[in-house]
């Protein structure tokens, strides 16, 4: 199937893409998680959770057409820990991937692989959700301010006075 290889080449950028995703957006959740910010720590953490799983279908894709999986992460990690920044960066990364993704779809449809432009496809969908989840808390964080922050931080106060569970353990 070397008439793939342009769709494994295009695969193997998605799963650096990815990776870096994974990577960062695991980052986020530490310090969101740190800081006491339970809701978005456990978005951070459940996102990057999906795109462990986009890996997952890009590289039973890449193995089913005879490639090989570069396990090679496209960035190293910013180490941001503003949660505006954060939020602004992952809005960004999802942008970037989707517009990507839909450009890959059509090159490998223009290579007679629909397969792997069905994929891409697949993904954009997954990427432009994400994006649409972190808008949204974007938006809240500029409605609310600081105090939408201070929100999360009293929840999980009350839950641990109360002996609930503790905070970033459940996601
Ligand atoms: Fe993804
Ligand atoms: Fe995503």
């Amino acid at each position: 199937m070397a008439r793939h290889e342009n769709s494994i080449a295009l695969m193997n950028k998605a799963v650096a893409d990815e990776l870096s995703a994974v990577h960062q957006y695991m980052y986020f959740h530490f310090h969101c998680d740190d800081q006491g910010y339970d809701l978005l720590a456990n978005l951070f953490k459940r996102t990057a959770i999906e795109e462990m799983l986009h890996i997952e279908r890009l590289a039973e894709r890449i193995l089913f057409l005879k490639g090989d999986v570069e396990m090679v992460a496209e960035h190293p990690v910013s180490k941001v820990s503003d949660v505006k920044q954060m939020l602004e960066m992952a809005c960004q990364m999802e942008t970037n991937s989707a517009a990507a993704y839909n450009r890959w779809a059509n090159e490998c449809g223009a290579n007679a692989d629909s397969a792997s432009k069905k994929l891409f496809e697949d993904l954009v969908m997954d990427e432009e959700r994400h994006f649409d989840q972190y808008d949204t808390e974007m938006d809240h964080l500029k409605m609310y301010g600081e105090n939408y922050l201070a929100l999360q931080s009293i929840e999980r106060s009350k839950r641990t006075g109360m002996g609930g569970p503790m905070g970033g353990a459940g996601a």
